[in-house]
């Protein structure tokens, strides 16, 4: 049962199946890929996973199946810098309004402050990245791998050819390091900061992961399968706020109407939802919208919202999933 929503677990697995075999033949969008050949993507790839608070899990398709969790990682890496630094300052580095621009556009900043606008968007993550304390490159790498295993509950690697390759083809986030450095947004060494952002991008994940990571959030920081505190409790309300505002990019307003949860897309072909105190949702299919976007992720999130009223303005009350009035 998941009490909140008064499902019993058979007919909540019968609807993630029904939405992975009614979305399984949506064959379109393009798949990312930061170097030709460097791997095999198979555009079939999908998985849904469904984690809830108190622990229960509910598993769909290639559930199993490794990607990268990419942007995904700025909502964490963010948590990390409030943790390091706290919020006010955090704020007075990267301000939390939507650009409504595509995640890589080319730097835009407050023209006082010479803020970037968010954390989710590529200017403010690399500035957030550049927070993250640690005694040097090693330690900040850890110190960002240790906050990931918290989350997921087991340790998490760096894919090692992803990571170069990202770091030869990535001009636009030099361009955008520097032009930072230049408005004194970030300081230190532009490599250092460039590095550790492709890492934290560049993790290993697969959707059981991303879904108890989404279910930490859901459950105030709390590690619902280990127990463990990944985030002091007051910051999630930071994470999932930007996450609602901004975390679909140019996409997020619609996000926002359609669906109406907390979410963050990566190019790996995932998606994290939150929906606060009941549980975390990943997607993962490969092909992307022109927004970088899972298509298939996109289309299973509207629905779960839809069928389930998991929109956070819905009235309490609709979330019944006993009543099929919404299908
Ligand atoms: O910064 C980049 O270019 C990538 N490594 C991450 C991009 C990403 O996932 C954007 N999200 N949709």
């Amino acid at each position: 049962m998941i009490a909140q929503l008064h499902v019993s677990p058979t007919s909540f697995i019968n609807d993630l199946r029904e939405l992975h075999r009614q979305y399984l033949p949506l064959r379109q969008g393009k798949i990312y890929v930061s170097e030709p050949d460097l791997v095999e993507i198979n555009p079939d790839w999908f998985g849904i996973c469904v984690v809830t608070v108190d622990g229960q899990v509910y598993t769909v398709g290639d559930w199993e199946q490794p990607f990268l969790i990419q942007s995904i990682s700025k909502v964490f890496a963010y948590g990390l810098a409030l943790s390091d630094w706290g919020r006010d300052y955090v704020l007075s580095r990267v301000d939390v309004e939507p650009t409504g621009d595509a995640y890589n556009s080319l730097i835009k900043v407050e023209e006082n402050s010479k803020r970037p606008y968010n954390p989710m968007v590529n200017t403010g993550a690399i500035a957030i990245t550049n927070l993250i304390e640690g005694k040097g490159p090693a330690h900040r790498l850890n110190r960002l791998l240790d906050m990931y295993r918290r989350y997921v509950g087991h340790r998490v690697f760096v894919d090692t050819p992803t990571l170069v390759s990202e770091q030869t083809a990535g001009d636009r986030n030099w361009a955008i390091a520097y032009l930072l450095r230049n408005f004194g947004m970030i300081s230190g060494g532009i490599k250092q900061t460039l590095d550790l952002y492709l890492q934290q991008c560049s993790v290993i994940i697969n959707c059981h992961d991303l879904a108890v990571m989404g279910a930490t959030l859901a459950n105030n920081g709390v590690n619902p399968m280990t127990g463990e505190q990944a985030i002091h409790s007051p910051y999630v309300k930071d994470l999932l706020s930007v996450m609602f505002t901004c975390g679909m990019y140019d996409f997020a307003g619609e996000w926002v109407y359609k669906v109406g949860f907390p979410a963050k897309s990566g190019v790996g072909g995932g998606i994290i939802g939150v929906v606060p105190g009941v549980m975390g949702i990943a997607v993962f299919s490969p092909p992307l919208d022109k927004r970088g976007n899972s298509i298939r992720g996109i289309k299973v999130c509207e629905e779960l919202s839809r069928r389930f009223g998991l929109h956070i303005f819905e009235q309490t009350a609709s979330k019944n999933l006993d009543k099929p009035t919404h299908k």
